[in-house]
């Protein structure tokens, strides 16, 4: 494992996926309060008002934005660049993260990508979370998804990039959700996902148990097991966590089989838990593996251990 990933440990034991609002759920207001549930953009406590910032990573070539949706919120981004130029290869990673905290705890992760990777990154927070205005839910989250793939397909400098849409968690389910819509245009040449669900209702009796006999009342349906298998131009990387404790790992198993990608390719990670299957030994290899072999068809060059 680097250095880099080491250290900052900490900062990726971040909540991925939170189960959080048992007594919102047992007031009995499931229906009402299950955004707060699904979307605790709260926790940890300061998500929405320190984000931390590349810098404190030592993560120097960087843009902070504040990119428009359509609908008129404002997403909170990190834009960043590889370090050394020389290792560039001209991919663009769009980062979907979990529902829990900010863009800020994901950075150990984009530094990984764009450092020892030669990735840019984009990294955007939906709406509610960090920085970002408004308040989420499924269909304001897919519109964020898109105005953050549209924003790169926008600007010069990384129009002509390979894009891969990397979503952990519910950012899984937002990756599989834009990938299925913007398949045809032929610009996206990878997807990862991580301990990713079936969907919000498949979910509940793991994540959310006191909710168990509420599932039909969830309105959040993030359907991902009927959306994946509509993807077929698109290599996908699975990575599961063995040790997942709130998305059971038998629902990446199931996306997996279901999965109709001509590419498709599981990885798993047999001590990873929810939050910190990305600092398992193996993580980063997997994903520069599937960049070199699948999204940019090349050998992989190892350059680093993770
Ligand atoms: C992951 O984060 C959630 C939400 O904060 C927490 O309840 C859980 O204990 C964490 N799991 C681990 C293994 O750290
Ligand atoms: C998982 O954890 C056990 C106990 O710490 C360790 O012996 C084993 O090597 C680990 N396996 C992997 C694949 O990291």
């Amino acid at each position: 494992m680097s250095s880099t990933i080491d250290t900052l440990l900490s900062y990726l034991r971040v909540p991925v996926l939170a189960s959080s609002g048992l007594a919102a759920v047992l007031s009995g207001l499931l229906y009402f309060k299950q955004n707060e549930i699904i979307y605790p953009r709260n926790i940890p406590a300061g998500s929405r008002t320190d984000v931390p910032k590349p810098p404190q990573f030592g993560i120097s070539d960087f843009e902070e934005l504040m990119i428009p949706t359509p609908d008129g919120e404002s997403l909170s981004a990190f834009l960043i660049r590889p370090s050394n130029k020389q290792l560039a290869i001209h991919t663009t990673i769009l980062m979907f993260h979990g529902n829990a905290g900010n863009i800020g705890y994901r950075l150990p992760i984009a530094k990984v990508l764009e450092e020892d990777m030669g990735c840019n990154v984009l990294m955007l927070q939906y709406r509610g979370y960090g920085l970002s205005t408004g308040t989420p839910n499924e269909k304001g989250l897919m519109i964020d998804a898109q105005t953050g793939i549209d924003y790169i397909r926008k600007r010069a400098e990384l129009s002509g990039t390979k894009i891969v849409l990397y979503g952990q968690s519910l950012g899984g389910a937002v990756s599989i959700g834009l990938a299925a819509k913007n398949q045809k245009q032929g610009d996206i040449a990878g997807m990862i996902l991580e301990n990713t669900f079936l969907s919000i209702r498949k979910l509940i009796p793991s994540a959310f148990p006191p909710a168990r006999y509420l599932a039909p009342l969830c309105h959040q349906i993030w359907p991902s097991e009927e959306t994946l298998p509509q993807i077929s131009s698109i290599p996908i990387l699975f990575l599961s966590g063995l040790k997942d404790e709130i998305v059971p790992p038998s629902h990446m198993a199931q996306l997996y089989k279901s999965c109709r990608a001509s590419t498709k390719i599981w990885r798993d990670l047999p001590n990873g838990t929810h939050n910190d299957t990305v600092a398992e030994p193996g993580y980063f290899e997997y994903i520069d593996e599937f960049l070199k072999q699948h999204v940019l068809r090349t050998e992989p060059i190892r350059r680093a251990k993770y």
